[in-house]
């Protein structure tokens, strides 16, 4: 695939007016914007807790195109455009005309002329939604759901809109570890974007050297490096804990899974440093016993399964605002009112 682009992912994904057109990645967008997702996406929970139903994107047309295997980003997507009233199609992929030969664009173009108003893309090539929203479909609003390593920009705002949730506090007041394979997570690189974006100030990275990124020390302001899991978790408001990504991983970085958990595993012991009303969270899948110990999966401490909740809440506002983004550009906008 030629990913080569005129502009960079930050300038296409807002219109003129500054209202988001495609949601590609957390860089270059404004605290503002941020907030303004984690807002909309926060009016979509009501009183007792539960997501809403509205019809916001009444007669629109959602598919999900997903080049890569997901169970909770794939089914969240399809649940928040639901509860929006969008008509939602979940093309399948691996038996479409792109195993007879046909190319990407081919294949995007005709699904657009089947009146597609957004695409939802998760693909295992970085650059692939940027490259679709650039050069293939600029009129059909792009959601990133995972482009290689390079973004997960949903999967951010639904871990920041967790974490504004659970722990009630300010992000510049909060102490945050991320702990695993940084090197080949987009999550953790949305992550650590969002939350300097949103004014963090204290976001500790702790990974072996084999699964840090290249460069890391260029990783900017509130980002330090722990090679010792148990100094990265002292006092921590927030933990992170991220699987190793075999799919991305050529030769094996690791002498084994046990060995992991041993020096970077989430255990009680360890999760005893943190705060005592620190939260934990988790992408998933997870990896029980490997990255992180089930009694703490499972313990009080877990917020893993309110992400997945807060992740409805979060792709019904960017489905929202991205779609208002396009109706603006067509003119189209009395139809929708966030
Ligand atoms: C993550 C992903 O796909 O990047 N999972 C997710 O979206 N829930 C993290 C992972 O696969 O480990």
């Amino acid at each position: 695939m030629h990913l080569a682009a005129l502009h960079t992912p930050s300038q296409i994904q807002l219109n003129k007016d500054g209202n988001l057109k495609h949601f590609i990645t957390i860089e270059g967008l404004s605290k503002e914007t941020l907030t303004k997702i984690l807002d909309t996406a926060h009016s979509f929970i009501n009183d007792q807790n539960q997501l809403v139903t509205n019809n916001l994107l009444e007669g629109r047309t959602v598919m999900n195109l997903f080049f890569e295997n997901s169970t909770r980003t794939r089914t969240t997507f399809e649940a928040a455009a639901k509860r929006l009233s969008a008509n939602v199609l979940n093309i399948d992929i691996a038996r479409s005309s792109t195993s007879k030969g046909e190319t990407l664009r081919d294949t995007l173009w005709n699904l657009e002329a089947m009146a597609a108003d957004v695409f939802v893309v998760r693909h295992s090539s970085s650059g692939a939604a940027h490259f679709i929203a650039e050069t293939v479909c600029p009129h059909v609003a792009i959601i990133n759901a995972g482009d290689g390593r390079h973004a997960h920009p949903t999967q951010a705002m639904l871990d920041m809109l967790t974490i504004r949730r659970e722990t009630k506090k300010k992000f510049e007041d909060i102490s945050i570890a991320i702990i695993g394979d940084i090197k080949h997570s987009r999550v953790a690189r949305s992550d650590i974007a969002a939350l300097q974006t949103l004014g963090c100030q204290d976001i500790r990275v702790v990974a072996p050297n084999t699964l840090l990124p290249h460069g890391f020390e260029h990783y900017g302001e509130g980002v330090r490096l722990f090679n010792k899991m148990d100094e990265a978790i002292q006092d921590c408001d927030v933990i992170i804990t991220l699987r190793i990504q075999n799919e991305r991983i050529d030769s094996p970085a690791l002498s084994s899974q046990a060995e992991f958990y041993k020096m970077y595993g989430l255990n009680q012991e360890r999760l005893a440093l943190a705060k005592p009303d620190c939260i934990v969270m988790h992408p998933g899948p997870m990896n029980r016993g490997v990255e992180i110990d089930s009694s703490i999966a499972d313990g009080d401490q877990s917020v893993i399964l309110h992400q997945v909740t807060n992740g409805i809440a979060v792709r019904m506002a960017v489905l929202a605002l991205s779609m208002q983004g396009q109706l603006q550009e067509k003119g189209l906008l009395e139809a929708i009112a966030v």
